[in-house]
């Protein structure tokens, strides 16, 4: 490659960065001020979240997700979290002991807080009508813009060479039917989920214009970027069932003061907050902030001299306090496992009432409507 050419290349991947990072820059300024509209007045939104069913929840998904729907739910705002069930199968060849592991989610769900008079709770496999409109909306994507979806990509690396299946190739394509059908406008998410949310806008719109005559059939959803805080485990890794570095909300507290003790930290006995020199201590110093509602900093001053032990024995003992009323909760939801059931049943019939009348009218401005 001549240097004029390489210099070319490199202004373009530079351009390509500088776009995105606009892009993320308006998304995040866009939150904001969502979010002040959600303070005052949330009845313009409706919010669609969920979760594969694959395990018991962990503190990460409750400092990183959990919370903030809970905080979604008691601003008023109207929820719509589903256990995507299908969604467990796009990267591997069963879904597992799928039936225990769904009580197991709604059980966590209902015990940190989610109420499903106010939230509906439902699965992607009772819902027929919204995986229907999968068809028409396959339609208005081509291969080549599923193939260089990063979200589809980083899944498919993360699979360890296994041929992609079609489900995986066309997951983001699901989840726009996830949100599309109940016509959320609203879905939190992580910076790095933001490329699937633009796909699913660019349906909505493509449906609206090709199917519909420009009609707004569909609302073009907008992202809530999270804020929360996002804490590693015991090893200092992600926090991931599979790693086995996980603090369980299903964990009972001396279960949790075990796997506190394996947190790897560091041998410099003078406990200090500094994220990016001393990151495993600095990850302990954070969860004890999050669920104390302190500054890291001050725990850290606190803590002194008293080391790595000092420090595993605060954080285990503020864990454990934070999580005792959500643990008691799981525990008598446990004993009834009919609440959960009927819980899921309420939701599934709710949001088969949703998908029917959006199915309706997508039949409709199709013209796929034969008789009266
Ligand atoms: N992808 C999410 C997960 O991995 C679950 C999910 C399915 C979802 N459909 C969605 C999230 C639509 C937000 C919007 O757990």
């Amino acid at each position: 490659m001549s240097s004029e050419a390489s210099t070319a290349a490199e202004t373009e991947t530079l351009s390509t960065e500088a776009t995105v990072g606009r892009s993320l820059e308006r998304a995040v300024a866009r939150s904001a001020e969502i979010e002040q509209q959600l303070g005052t007045d949330p009845s313009g939104y409706r919010v669609l979240t969920g979760d594969r069913p694959t395990g018991r929840l962990h503190l990460g998904h409750y400092l990183g997700t959990l919370s903030n729907r809970v905080r979604l739910q008691n601003l008023g705002v109207e929820t719509m979290l589903l256990v995507a069930d299908y969604q467990v199968i796009t990267d591997r060849d069963d879904a597992g002991p799928i039936g225990s592991r769904v009580r197991e989610l709604i059980t966590d769900y209902l015990a940190v807080g989610i109420d499903p008079e106010r939230t509906t709770i439902f699965a992607h496999s009772a819902v027929p009508a919204l995986n229907q409109l999968m068809l028409p909306f396959l339609s208005l994507v081509t291969d080549s813009e599923l193939r260089r979806n990063p979200t589809v990509k980083s899944e498919y690396e993360a699979s360890g060479g296994r041929p992609m299946s079609g489900l995986l190739l066309t997951y983001p394509v699901h989840q726009a039917a996830d949100i599309l059908f109940c016509k959320a406008n609203l879905v939190p998410v992580g910076k790095d989920q933001l490329p699937h949310l633009e796909l699913t806008r660019v349906i909505a719109r493509r449906f609206n214009e090709r199917f519909a005559g420009g009609r707004q059939i569909f609302p073009a959803p907008e992202a809530l970027l999270s804020s929360a805080a996002n804490v590693l485990g015991m090893d200092g890794e992600k926090m991931s069932k599979s790693r086995h570095n996980t603090i369980d909300l299903a964990m009972t507290a001396d279960e949790t003061a075990k796997q506190l003790k394996r947190a790897v930290t560091d041998s410099d006995r003078f406990i200090t907050y500094e994220p990016a020199s001393r990151p495993e201590v600095a990850n302990l110093l954070l969860i004890a902030g999050e669920v104390t509602g302190r500054d890291p900093a001050d725990i850290a001053a606190e803590i002194g001299n008293g080391g790595g032990g000092g420090l595993k024995k605060f954080v285990t003992e503020a864990v454990n306090e934070h999580l005792a009323p959500i643990r008691a909760r799981r525990r008598e939801l446990e004993a009834s496992p009919e609440v959960v059931e009927e819980v899921l049943a309420r939701g599934n019939a709710r949001a088969n009432e949703i998908a029917a009348t959006t199915l309706d009218q997508v039949r409709e401005a199709m013209e796929m409507v034969y008789s009266a």
